[in-house]
């Protein structure tokens, strides 16, 4: 059975008289596809990959997000975008129908605040406003407040990448609340429903999703594997439960 008739096949141990779940998510804005500059997919055959197999899992939609850090990657639209672009002439020569966009994901580093001085951003959604942002997974960085402070007042609305992996955050999760009342929207990554990452990063999530404190979801997908793991996202409970709220992905 190929992995996508496998996915629309009966759940283990489900309720045969239960309708069958739908992913409602038609955007998907959290990935790494921009081949050859982070640590993502590295050919364009990856890249086509993974996006035919979004188109084929009802995805209208890819804003994709490669890293872009201070003295790491050190990416910007002046590379990206010819990557992009010749990825989408790639998908038009295959008849892979699916809009793709290139965002970034973005390390509040020390380097930071200079990029959203000088306008220097790669956004997304509508009116181009939102900023995908991510923390260090170690330390919360000094400079988190000032940062969103200042993409605020900038007229942007942060999203912060997968709160729930962020393990500083599990002995006060009430910093989860603190974000959602300064206006940062909270992305959750779909394979921590799943324990992918590891059991407290779950239990994070299952705090998130019960909390209702979920805006979007992503799958910060890196490699093939990723993806293929959404097809036990879809038949997780967790998932199925944050995917009642009124998640923001389809506005993108
Ligand atoms: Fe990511």
């Amino acid at each position: 059975m190929s992995f996508f008739s496998k996915l629309f096949s009966g759940t283990k141990g489900a309720d045969r008289n239960a309708a069958p779940f739908v992913n409602p998510i038609q955007v998907e804005f959290h990935s790494h596809l921009i081949f050859g500059v982070d640590d993502g997919c590295e050919t364009i055959e990856q890249s086509l990959e993974i996006l035919e197999g979004f188109a084929k899992l009802g995805m209208r939609k890819v804003i994709t997000t490669p890293h872009i850090m201070s003295d790491f990657y050190k990416n910007s639209k002046e590379n990206l975008f010819p990557i992009r672009d010749e990825i989408r002439r790639r998908l038009k020569e295959n008849n892979i129908e699916l809009e793709l966009d290139c965002a970034a994901e973005y390390l509040i580093d020390d380097g930071f605040e200079k990029k959203i001085e000088k306008g220097d951003l790669l956004t997304f959604g509508p009116n181009g406003k939102h900023v995908l942002v991510e923390l260090p997974f170690m330390n919360e960085p000094r400079n988190l407040a000032s940062s969103l402070f200042e993409l605020q007042i900038a007229g942007f609305t942060p999203i912060l990448a997968h709160p729930e992996r962020y393990l500083y955050y599990n002995d006060d999760r009430s910093r989860f609340h603190d974000l959602k009342d300064q206006g940062i929207l909270l992305q959750m990554n779909m394979l921590s429903c799943l324990g992918y990452y590891s059991k407290p990063v779950q239990d994070a999530a299952i705090y998130l999703v019960n909390n209702n404190l979920v805006d979007l979801v992503g799958s910060d997908t890196h490699n093939i594997k990723h993806q293929e793991l959404l097809q036990e996202v879809y038949q997780n409970k967790v998932y199925h439960k944050v995917c009642e709220a009124a998640l923001l992905n389809n506005n993108l």
